[in-house]
């Protein structure tokens, strides 16, 4: 299929699988116009291994149905031969591209900025949305906007949560009856963390809350100011707790927003 560039084109970018977080970022490109296009494209650049790439799941039918009825007006399943017809530029993450995620999984920001700056010369969208949800990837690609000085606005869509706090995933069908209860853990640990004013306090309310939960296996639990990805310094910028760790094997992220601290 054509895709076809439209100077008011709403852009979802996804891997497929998709879920309440995808249908909730179409129906807010549908709010900014009624051109939505979203993308099925299970990237080989931004797996680490084969083998997770193989097992990655793929269900183009009920996705397509999910889009369409979410709203979107072009659903597009791209082969990786229109992706990368030949050789490509891998995108630089940097720095920040080897922190958090970036350190548990070598290579990933890399592919992940390859592939959206691929789509994104493609589509030429107006808009694309990104889940905060992956916020670190949410924050290179703005980087990369203002990088290449690309015409587009990165519009972000809030995280989407089960009725218990736990943030929506397609990995959370992985988990036991008993990691899937233990995994609220993590919202939890945010909630009681963010509403804090006092940064060292609030580093380790998260950290404890967390290492309460013997199925919870944390790899980082930091609060970062939003505008460098760095641990933040100072209460007064606008800050995110920012959690992942492993509850059976399945890897977790989450985020959440400081509150604000008042003057
Ligand atoms: O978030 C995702 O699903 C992927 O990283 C993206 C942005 C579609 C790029 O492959």
């Amino acid at each position: 299929m054509t895709v076809l560039k439209q100077p008011t084109t709403a852009f979802v970018p996804t891997m497929g699988a998709l879920h309440a977080g995808h249908e909730s970022l179409i129906k807010l490109a549908r709010t900014l116009t009624d051109e939505v296009l979203v993308s099925i494209f299970v990237n080989p650049l931004q797996f680490e291994n084969v083998d997770d790439l193989a097992k990655y799941p793929r269900t183009p039918e009920s996705d397509k149905a999910i889009a369409l009825a979410a709203g979107a007006t072009q659903v597009w399943l791209p082969t990786v031969d229109e992706i990368y017809p030949e050789k490509v530029d891998l995108v630089d993450s940097g720095e920040i591209g080897k922190f958090f995620e970036g350190a548990a999984r070598t290579g990933h920001f890399d592919g992940m900025l390859t592939v959206v700056k691929r789509l994104f010369e493609l589509t030429a969208p107006r808009w694309a949305i990104f889940g905060e949800k992956d916020f670190q990837q949410l924050f290179l690609v703005k980087s990369m906007i203002t990088r290449f000085n690309l015409p587009i606005e990165i519009v972000s869509a809030p995280i989407i949560r089960e009725s218990d706090g736990l943030a929506m995933s397609s990995r959370n069908v992985r988990l036991s009856p008993e990691g899937r209860k233990a995994a609220i853990v993590i919202s939890q640990g945010l909630s009681k963390a963010t509403a804090l004013q006092d940064l060292a306090l609030a580093r380790t309310t998260l950290t404890d809350a967390l290492s309460n939960e013997p199925l919870f296996t944390v790899d980082y639990a930091e609060i970062i100011d939003e505008a460098t990805f760095l641990p933040a310094d100072s209460i007064e910028t606008n800050n995110r707790a920012i959690v992942a760790g492993w509850i059976n094997g399945v890897r977790l992220l989450d985020n959440m927003a400081m509150s604000r601290v008042s003057l």
